[in-house]
């Protein structure tokens, strides 16, 4: 089993879309086992993006993902990191092929609706940026015995 770390960004909740977005991973049969709204801070996040710090799209990030809380969850399931991302589909959504989420609900490379975690280094880190553990609800599903 594995975690990964999701937020529906700014333009997801701004858009009224975490609902279809929640629907997706529910439909998938993934496990949502923590999940609340922030703001994130300036300081969030260059620790969240801090392989991007560097970048000149830098700027652009923080001011976007700063100017509206965002919905952090954490989701459980078997190769998780990978469904997840798979998901999103690709990072930029002129890019990302329909069906997948980004694909289907964006048209910009940096209003993309969706974070997740790209493996299991960033998913560890991450998930400790917004979550303690005591935070973490884990629940049997009546799949579970039939999903490990
Ligand atoms: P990145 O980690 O490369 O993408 P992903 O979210 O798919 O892991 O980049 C982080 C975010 O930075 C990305 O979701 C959108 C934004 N971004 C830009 O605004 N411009 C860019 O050129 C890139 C590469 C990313
Ligand atoms: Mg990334």
């Amino acid at each position: 089993m594995q975690r990964t770390l999701v937020l529906l960004k700014p333009d997801c909740v701004q858009r009224r879309l975490m609902g279809e977005v929640i629907s997706r991973f529910e439909a998938k049969g993934l496990e949502i086992v923590a999940m609340k709204m922030i703001r994130i801070t300036p300081e969030l996040s260059r620790q969240h993006y801090a392989e991007h710090v560097e970048k000149p799209f830098y700027r652009g990030l923080e001011a976007f993902i700063t100017s509206a809380p965002v919905l952090a969850m954490a989701i459980e399931g078997l190769e998780v990191i990978r469904v997840v991302r798979e998901m999103l589909g690709a990072t930029s959504g002129l890019k990302a092929a329909a069906g997948t989420i980004r694909g289907d609900y964006s048209s910009s490379r940096q209003m993309n609706l969706v974070h997740a975690s790209d493996g299991e280094e960033a998913a560890s880190r991450e998930l400790k940026l917004y979550f303690s553990e005591e935070e973490f609800c884990e629940f049997d599903s009546v799949m579970t015995p039939f999903m490990r």
